[in-house]
């Protein structure tokens, strides 16, 4: 049987992680969350894909393609947790567990950020942990696959 693929979807400013804000977002670059969450997914049995867009758009199509080839998402929306409708519905639609991510606890900041909307589709959701919180997603995600 091919092993489970799962899809890590990193939303707009994250790629540029690691020279963003330190004090809220740590130092750790796209790269080595990539490598973090590869390290925790493979010896679990999961195959992973990788993606990151600043563009609210091309996130939802991405989710989309995990109606059919993905057993299960984590996303970290970045700021469009807070604003997007599209997003929302997207994470809705899926029949798969999807984890919410955010680096920073966002209910320590602006009350701008107090609201999540991808929060309420998610099955879970993981903040303030940093980049912890990305192998915290897969080793959940392993349990409700397993
Ligand atoms: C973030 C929190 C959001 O409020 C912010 O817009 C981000 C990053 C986080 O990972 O802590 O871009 O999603």
């Amino acid at each position: 049987m091919p092993a489970p693929r799962i899809l890590v979807l990193n939303g707009p400013n994250l790629d540029i992680l690691g020279r963003r804000d330190p004090a809220q977002y740590g130092t750790v670059t796209l790269q080595e969350l990539e490598d973090l969450v590869r390290t925790t997914a493979e010896p679990l049995g999961l195959e992973v894909a990788f993606r990151q867009s600043n563009h609210e758009g091309e996130l939802v199509t991405w989710l989309h393609e995990a109606l059919d080839d993905h057993a299960g998402v984590v996303i970290n929306p970045a700021a469009y947790a807070h604003t997007s409708v599209a997003l929302h519905d997207a994470v809705e639609a899926l029949t798969v567990p999807v984890i919410e991510v955010h680096l920073s606890n966002v209910f320590k900041r602006e009350p701008f950020r107090h609201v999540d909307h991808v929060a309420t589709a998610a099955t879970a959701v993981i903040e303030g942990a940093g980049a912890d919180g990305y192998r915290l997603a897969v080793l959940h995600l392993a349990t409700l696959l397993g």
